[in-house]
């Protein structure tokens, strides 16, 4: 063996390695960077998603999607607002009978000085013009004033939060800081509706006149919408009570997935029904399943399958993608455990998964299907009145998280059971649970903690 052969041999390990390690090195390198680079999109992104949950939220909370034409234009709902010794009709709105329809005022746009004046009794809560300063300030949750130059009020519309926001009531009762997502049970849609003093796009929809449709949106009670009165014209059940169903909370929505007490579909398909169908706003729709002249004699009649506007008057597109990201950010807010027996919930949850069986159904932690989360009525042993004015006529599993928040008004679609315990007593009896009284109440304790 000679020496430079030795030396040759000796050496081969070393640049073998060598260049081994270059390879891993460079791989490194190139490791890092995609690593770098998927950083950065993952950093962008995440910058873009709070962005448009911000967005979003100012949406959910201001925008009108240019209803003002149906609410103000239309109905006239303003005038009726100011009364007549404001330029309106009638005798007005006063802040108390606002509180007492249900609206809130968000005590954040509030100065100081008026703060201070409604904590002295200093306002006159009687006043109809009290009502209008508090539009203008921008305080009443869900409701936009618009004021002419001479700050006339000229015309109103409506937000998301109308509905589906309530406050904390931590200045006064119906006062407070809003709680974006939770189902305003108080607010009387209704009977709101019902104070316009043009009902006439309602009664020609419906083939009816205005006061039969007064009479019908008077039925509805706090907490309570139809939202599929002008797409059938149904106003009440075989057994003659309002066809209302209850507002719902529009938190607590992320991993669900078809939406409504009835499975209409999506978060996003729903928030577009909404602002174009119920809300009159401006922007396109589309959802051929309304051409079912069976099912949906009014929408069929009158093309709400098929809304299109021109692209600049289209207010509602848009700011669909915001408003989807704003309502699956926001969280079902737990409750104080104080308030709960934690033994109690223990117990319950056993119950809820084992013996009662509740949770083939609501399955824990989205408390529905993961899936297709819909059931026909003879599976929960229901009447088929309002699954049959739905697409796909079905009741959806009720996402069961933040159920706390909601329980005035009663539960299940339309209110039908006054109690969780009732809604347990029902399934003990159609499933024949054999639950015991305790069980009953130890899960009831469970689905209240949730
Ligand atoms: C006039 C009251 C009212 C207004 C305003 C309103 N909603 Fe609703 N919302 C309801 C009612 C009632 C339902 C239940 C409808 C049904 O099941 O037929 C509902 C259902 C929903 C759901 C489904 C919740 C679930 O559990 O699946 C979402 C999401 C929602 N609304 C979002 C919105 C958004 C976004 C807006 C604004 C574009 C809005 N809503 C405006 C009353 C309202
Ligand atoms: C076969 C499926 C199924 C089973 C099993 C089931 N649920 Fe439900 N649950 C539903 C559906 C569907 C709804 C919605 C009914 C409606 O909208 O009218 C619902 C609604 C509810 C509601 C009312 C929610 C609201 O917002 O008003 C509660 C509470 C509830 N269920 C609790 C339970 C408990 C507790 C059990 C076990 C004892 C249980 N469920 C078993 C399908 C089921």
């Amino acid at each position: 063996m000679s020496i430079s052969n030795r030396i040759n041999r000796s050496k081969r390990p070393l640049l073998i390695s060598l260049f081994v390690s270059l390879i891993g090195f460079s791989g490194m390198v190139l490791g890092d960077k995609r690593d770098k680079d998927s950083d950065d999109k993952v950093t962008g992104n995440l910058k873009s998603a709070i962005r448009m949950i911000k967005e979003g939220k100012q949406i959910f909370r201001h925008d009108t999607f240019g209803n003002e034409r149906f609410w103000g234009g239309q109905l006239r709902l303003h005038e009726a607002i100011a009364g007549k010794d404001q330029g309106g009709v009638g005798s007005g709105v006063s802040p108390k009978t606002a509180l007492a329809l249900g609206l809130k005022v968000d005590v954040n746009r509030l100065p100081k000085s008026l703060r201070k004046q409604l904590k002295n009794g200093q306002v006159d809560l009687d006043a109809p013009a009290v009502t209008l300063a508090l539009l203008k300030l921008d305080a009443v949750v869900g409701v936009k004033g618009r004021f002419d130059i001479n700050g006339q009020i000229s015309s109103m519309g409506i937000t998301c939060a109308l509905c589906h926001t309530q406050v904390d009531n931590s200045f006064a009762p119906g006062i407070g800081r809003r709680l974006d997502g939770w189902a305003n049970r108080d607010l009387n849609v209704g009977a709101i509706i019902a104070a316009a003093p043009n009902l006439s796009p309602f009664a020609s929809l419906l083939g009816t006149d205005e006061s039969t449709v007064r009479t019908v949106l008077n039925s509805w009670g706090p907490g309570k919408f139809d939202a599929e009165l002008l797409l059938d014209g149904k106003a009440f059940r075989p057994d003659g009570k309002p066809a209302a169903t209850l507002i719902p909370p529009a938190f607590g929505l992320a991993g669900v997935n078809l939406h409504t007490w009835t499975g209409w579909g999506s978060v996003a398909h729903w928030n577009a029904l909404v602002a174009v169908l119920e809300m009159g706003g401006q922007g396109n729709f589309y959802d051929p399943r309304l051409n079912d002249d069976q099912k949906f004699p009014i929408a069929a009649a009158n093309g709400f399958g098929d809304i299109r506007v021109p692209a600049d008057q289209d207010l509602v597109t848009a700011k669909l993608p915001a408003l989807h990201m704003y309502q699956l950010s926001l969280q079902a807010p737990k409750p104080d455990d104080d308030s709960l027996d934690e033994y109690a919930v223990k117990r319950g949850e056993k119950l809820f998964n084992g013996k009662a069986n509740c949770a083939s159904c609501h399955v824990p932690p989205l408390y529905t299907e993961p899936g297709w989360n819909l059931h026909t009525p003879e599976e929960i042993g229901i009447d088929s009145f309002q699954s049959d004015r739905s697409p796909d006529e079905g009741y959806r599993t009720a996402p069961l998280k933040g159920l706390w928040t909601h329980n005035k008004g009663g539960f299940y679609h339309d209110g039908r059971f006054a109690t969780v315990l009732d809604v347990i007593n029902h399934y003990d009896q159609f499933f024949e649970l054999q639950l015991q009284d305790k069980e009953k109440l130890d899960l009831q304790e469970f689905v209240n903690s949730l």
